[in-house]
């Protein structure tokens, strides 16, 4: 199964694609999660994306598309992959098209939009955390840590909250969002690969609703 879990900022599609790798074993591949790692082990990519990222704008297409494509060659996605954060724009959603032609692999199975209106999306990006050992991730409204300030997977008592993740950023993301990252969905659209689930329902019902359509496809 190669998966596109598309949404804005905040969506959900970190938690679900999560849970998705756990429960089914296709490989999530964040790009965002990426580019942080790359950012904090310095390397050459992560270096030009930090401060583009911090500020809420989107990476140069060529970089993103070589990073996926080296990704998506790897053993540990033989058996399928979810793509979260990749396409983000026409030109790489035509780019994934192409290098999966090229491999042999067939194309994108099936493309999940999670559907969440702005104001929840400012909600749950602005209460956002994660521990800082572990990386499980926290909400200081919706999933608070069983034991306050400690973390529920680790024990670890250090927390952290994404550089981007401040008001000014988020509305620079929001904005990429619409004007870069919504015209895929008619491309989407018009390949009758497109589904879209109610991303504002709960997760647990967020879950079964992409679960429904995973075992329809
Ligand atoms: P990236 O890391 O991909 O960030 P994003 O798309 O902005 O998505 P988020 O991680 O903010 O949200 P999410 O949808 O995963 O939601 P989550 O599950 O965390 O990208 C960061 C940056 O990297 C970009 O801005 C860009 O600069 C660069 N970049 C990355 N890919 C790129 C590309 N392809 N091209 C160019 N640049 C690229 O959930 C959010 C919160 O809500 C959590 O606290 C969670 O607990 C809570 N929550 C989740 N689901 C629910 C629910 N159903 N109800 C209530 N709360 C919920």
């Amino acid at each position: 199964m190669k998966l596109v879990l598309l949404g804005p900022p905040g969506a959900g599609k970190g938690t679900q694609a999560k849970r998705l790798e756990e429960l089914r074993g296709l490989k999530q591949l964040s790009t965002g999660d990426m580019l942080r790692a790359a950012a904090a082990a310095g390397t050459p990519l992560g270096l030009q994306a930090k401060q583009v990222m911090e500020a809420g704008q989107l990476v140069r297409d060529d970089l993103m598309v070589a990073l996926i494509e080296e990704r998506i060659a790897q053993a540990d996605c033989a058996k399928g992959f979810i793509l979260d954060g990749f396409p983000r724009t026409v030109q790489q959603a035509e780019a994934l098209d192409a290098m999966l032609a090229a491999s042999g692999r067939g194309g994108i199975d099936l493309v999940i939009e999670l559907a969440v209106d702005e104001p929840a999306l400012i909600e749950r990006i602005a209460g956002r955390y994660s521990c800082a050992k572990c990386g499980a991730g926290y909400h200081d409204k919706f999933k608070q840590p069983k034991v306050p300030g400690v973390c529920d997977r680790c024990g670890s008592t250090e927390f952290v909250r994404r550089p981007d993740d401040r008001a000014e950023a988020v509305a620079v993301r929001l904005e990429a969002y619409r004007k870069q990252t919504a015209p895929i969905l008619p491309y989407y659209r018009a390949r009758g690969l497109l589904r879209s689930v109610d991303g504002m329902a709960p997760p647990e019902e967020v879950a079964a609703a992409i679960d429904k359509l995973l075992d329809e496809a």
